[in-house]
């Protein structure tokens, strides 16, 4: 039996990855920042909630002591994450951007991964087919940003395509670090969600397709690429 447990689960990709990995037999912890929201979302699933706000020390130390004693986990699927927007609803671009808002993106998207990931390190280590899967990002492909033919040259965010580069960096290094687990990154392609105000064009189910698939690779999967649902992405 496969643990698994997903951050920011309650609602959006974090949620179909949760109904996905449940129905293919996966114990799915569906981790959520409101308790609100998150025991209703995990009832409706089948899954265990447990309150996790990867902004919170507290939060993610309780979350790993009692994931822990119920008994351990296999997969880590870090995939809570933001954007932010101006109070005209645009995506807040370099004119805008301010050390706030980069830093609160950085919290949530960066440091609140790494916070997840060293807390329940100690949990992975103990199962026999460790896995992570950090869900990343197109936007942060430099290589696409960067060219005038690609879409995503277009798009004018600052904090969130840099948090995601971040992402991929961290995960190249972790999986170097960690020969045992396998670590990846997921680029989910462009889905209608709460985070781009449904402005995606793939559904949740299309999005999720690929975070399933690394979550679900076992000990002798790949580690430290990038995926998307069309295979693996050159960094
Ligand atoms: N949608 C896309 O097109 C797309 C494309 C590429 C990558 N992604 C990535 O996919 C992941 C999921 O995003 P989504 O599109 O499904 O967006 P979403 O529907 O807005 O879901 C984001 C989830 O993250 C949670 N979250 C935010 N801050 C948190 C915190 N401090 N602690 C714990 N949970 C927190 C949210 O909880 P609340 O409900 O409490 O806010 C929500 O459950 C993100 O990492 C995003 O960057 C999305």
């Amino acid at each position: 039996m496969t643990t698994t447990l997903i951050t920011g689960a309650n609602k959006g990709l974090g949620f179909e990855t949760a109904r996905r990995l449940l129905a293919d037999g996966h114990t799915v912890y569906l981790g959520s920042r409101d308790a609100g929201r998150g025991r209703a979302a995990a009832e409706s699933l089948g899954a265990r909630f447990v309150q996790l706000d990867v902004n919170d020390d507290a939060s993610v130390e309780a979350a790993a002591k009692s994931v822990a004693a119920d008994g351990g986990l296999d997969v880590l699927v870090n995939n809570a994450g933001i954007e932010l927007y101006s109070a005209d609803g645009a995506v807040i671009g370099a004119a805008e951007l301010t050390a706030d808002v980069m830093r609160d993106v950085l919290e949530t998207n960066v440091v609140g991964l790494v916070r997840v990931t060293h807390a329940f390190l100690p949990l992975l280590a103990r199962s026999a087919a460790p896995v992570v899967v950090n869900v990343s990002s197109g936007l942060a492909l430099a290589s696409e940003v960067a060219d005038p033919a690609s879409s995503r040259y277009h798009y004018p965010g600052v904090a969130y395509p840099a948090s995601k580069a971040a992402v991929n960096m961290i995960t190249i290094q972790y999986a170097k670090a960690f020969p045992g687990m396998r670590i990846n990154a997921v680029e989910p392609g462009h889905t209608a969600t709460d985070l781009n105000r449904h402005a995606g064009r793939q559904t949740v189910e299309e999005g999720a397709e690929v975070i399933v698939r690394m979550a679900s690779i076992g000990r002798d999967g790949p580690t430290g690429g990038c995926f998307t649902s069309g295979g693996p992405l050159t960094w």
